[in-house]
């Protein structure tokens, strides 16, 4: 019967002496002189299963003997109660078949390998216990964030990937142009007649689908974006992807207390079904990546997060002893090094709203105070910057003026002013990077690592 390991796994019992069929990839071959153990990995289950063959009882011996790390193969065997603690059952083979070969050039031997190596094999690094992990955990992470939302009436939006705005404001987007290069770079002071271009005018790939997302909120009161994004970003940081996936959820009716409700929820509710759903990834994680990972998350969960304005985190840090490299300063954004302060002072994840209006993008809603906007960023260990988001500006004449001040095109975004015009009403959201969401509840320090093929500045390979 043709089965995977993770199914004998939840149920070895019921299979115990009965004939099973896997297929999968070998990690380890151990040749004794009567005896072989095959580490099986088929990629249902974290950990792989063992195959005990002998001489005598199974056909080509000694060439299975030589089957190497990396081989596919087909193992008919026999479940049997497993004499080690390690595991519970072993499958005592019958008959085993190579189906693909693997040199010895084969570059993931059994044995330890650095991240740095790995990453310039992104193709094998999967094979890996660490990568299994990881991947497996970004795929959960991927489909709890979906249940959450759509388990609430939230309406799953896909917003455009190419468009002609910039919904962040920050220039820093990638062209998208089936101009040829040649003609596109015109001599000094030629302007470039866009109007010849695929679309007609300058377009590029999305920095956010939020402003999209905002028309859609305005319809179905709570939707939500789930996709790739992309920023040429010029920062080679452990942090930054210039293409990433973003979740943003956008609710009509809605301040900024309630956005820091939802996105409060939606943290516990992945960890939750992370701690549930992936115990030996986290207990791996927990033991080789960052150690007291679980308890981290299990105390993340019980608790409430902490709220900061941005004027009482720089007056946090001022006090602070810390010698910072960047001076924190009122009025200005947050340093990696402050927000790393900032989650080690209040000991866990922190809301810091109420930001400077000149440091954030021109859709924040003014405060009355006409110096800061109602904006938060969750800042979790680690990752940083978990969260970002804000009350959107629904007051039309509050955001053209905005616009101007900020020189954002409002030609291009008159669609956008029409959302205030025709039943406006406050509404919030915010967006949260998949990827340093996975390298919060992994632990994984580097964004590379947790991007099955990562593009950053100066690496686009695979
Ligand atoms: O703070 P950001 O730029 O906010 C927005 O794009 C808003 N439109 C979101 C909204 O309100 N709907 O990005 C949101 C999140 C960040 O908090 C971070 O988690 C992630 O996206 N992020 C990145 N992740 C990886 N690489 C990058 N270069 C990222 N830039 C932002
Ligand atoms: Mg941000």
């Amino acid at each position: 019967m043709e089965t995977t390991i993770k199914t004998l796994q939840m149920n070895f019992e019921q299979f115990t002496d009965q004939t099973v069929l896997l297929q999968g990839w070998v990690r380890n071959n151990r040749a004794q002189k009567e005896f072989g153990f095959i580490d099986l990995s088929d990629g249902s289950s974290f950990t792989t299963v063992q195959i005990v063959y002998e001489e005598g009882h199974i056909a080509q011996f000694r060439d299975i003997q030589k089957y190497r790390a990396g081989s596919a193969i087909e193992v008919t065997g026999i479940v049997t109660p497993s004499l080690g603690t390690k595991q519970p059952f072993e499958i005592k083979a019958e008959s085993i078949r190579l189906l693909g070969d693997s040199p010895e050039t084969y570059p993931i031997q059994p044995k330890r390998h650095s991240r740095e190596f790995l990453r310039e094999n992104l193709h094998l690094r999967v094979r890996t216990n660490l990568f299994q992990a990881i991947f497996r955990v970004r795929s959960v992470v991927s489909y709890a964030i979906h249940r959450f939302f759509q388990e609430r009436g939230f309406v799953y939006v896909h917003t455009p990937i190419i468009t002609g705005s910039d919904a962040e404001g920050a220039g820093e987007m990638f062209r998208v142009t089936t101009m040829d290069a040649e003609r596109f770079y015109k001599n000094e002071g030629e302007a470039i007649d866009f109007s010849r271009d695929f679309f007609g005018k300058p377009t590029n790939l999305t920095v956010s689908g939020q402003l999209q997302a905002e028309a859609y909120a305005l319809a179905f009161r709570n939707v939500y974006t789930f996709g790739p994004t992309f920023r040429a970003e010029n920062s080679n940081t452990l942090r930054h992807a210039s293409e990433f996936w973003m979740i943003e959820p956008e609710f009509a009716f809605a301040d900024l207390s309630k956005d820091m409700e939802i996105a409060e929820a939606m943290v516990k509710f992945i960890i939750d079904v992370v701690l549930t759903e992936c115990p030996q990834e986290i207990d791996f994680f927990d033991q080789f990546v960052e150690k007291g990972l679980k308890e981290k998350l299990t105390k993340v969960f019980h608790s409430k997060f902490h709220i900061a304005t941005h004027k009482d985190a720089i007056t946090i840090l001022r006090n602070a002893k810390t010698a910072f490299e960047n001076e924190p300063q009122f009025g200005e954004d947050l340093a990696t090094e402050h927000e790393k302060y900032l989650t080690k002072h209040f000991n866990g994840p922190v809301f810091v709203i109420d930001w400077p209006k000149d440091i954030k993008a021109f859709y924040m809603r003014m405060n009355d105070d006409h110096q800061t906007v109602a904006a938060m960023d969750l800042l979790v260990p680690g990752a940083g910057e978990l969260i970002g988001g804000s009350q959107r500006e629904e007051r039309l004449d509050y955001l053209e003026k905005r616009m101007k001040e900020m020189h954002v095109d409002d030609k291009e975004l008159g669609w956008y002013l029409d959302l205030r015009r025709y039943g406006g009403t406050p509404h919030a959201g915010f967006g949260m990077g998949l990827e340093r969401m996975v390298m919060y509840v992994t632990g994984v320090d580097n964004i590379r690592d947790v991007i099955p093929f990562p593009r950053t500045p100066k690496n686009c390979e695979f």
